[in-house]
């Protein structure tokens, strides 16, 4: 990769618990800008996530796989130093609502002071989904809700699945 290339390569960290319709508008809109975009899926074993950090991954680059600018891994320990190793000078983070300020702004300065020479980028989440949160549809989806309209089809179908093995192992450890 030339030192240009290097510079030009952002990373999207984040849970992704599991993707949503938001997290995809903010990649897509992101490529307007980078030329290539790492999302970076964390795997914090202290988290306690629905979804493995492999079975994020292979959800996101399904659902992106008609994106060959975008690349998929998963990284543990702090996100300054991961991107540091990937030789990234930027990250992207999506920010829905007043309320995300906070943590964003606190984690952005940290980040910051670790790593001075690596900028955050703050995108405004689309109008359409600054109420989609992977939270929330957990939630719905526990509840048998239907999240088709938050989230692809894939992962749609992926919570029903994670959700209805729950349920079977439920009633098979009452038997
Ligand atoms: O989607 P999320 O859960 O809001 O993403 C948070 C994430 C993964 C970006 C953040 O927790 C993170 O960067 N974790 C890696 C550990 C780290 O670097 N922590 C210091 C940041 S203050």
């Amino acid at each position: 990769m030339t030192d240009t290339n290097k510079h030009s390569l952002v990373i999207y960290p984040g849970s992704f618990d599991p993707i949503t319709n938001g997290h995809i508008g903010i990649v897509k809109r992101g490529l307007r800008i980078f030329p290539h975009i790492l999302m970076a899926v964390a795997h914090n074993p202290r988290k306690s996530c629905l979804f493995k950090p492999e079975e994020r991954v292979e959800m996101i680059r399904e659902v992106l796989a008609d994106e060959p600018r975008v690349d998929v891994e998963s990284f543990e320990g702090l996100l300054v130093e991961y991107c540091r190793r990937k030789g990234a000078h930027a990250i992207i983070r999506g920010l829905r609502a007043v309320s995300d300020f906070e943590y964003e702004f606190q984690m952005g300065t940290m980040n910051h002071k670790l790593a001075p020479e690596i900028e955050t980028f703050f995108m405004m989440t689309g109008e359409g989904h600054f109420y989609i949160s992977s939270q929330t549809v957990k939630e719905v989806a526990s509840l048998n809700g239907c999240v088709n309209e938050f989230v692809p089809s894939l992962v749609a179908r992926r919570l029903r699945e994670k959700f209805s093995e729950g349920e079977a192992k439920t009633r098979g450890g009452r038997k």
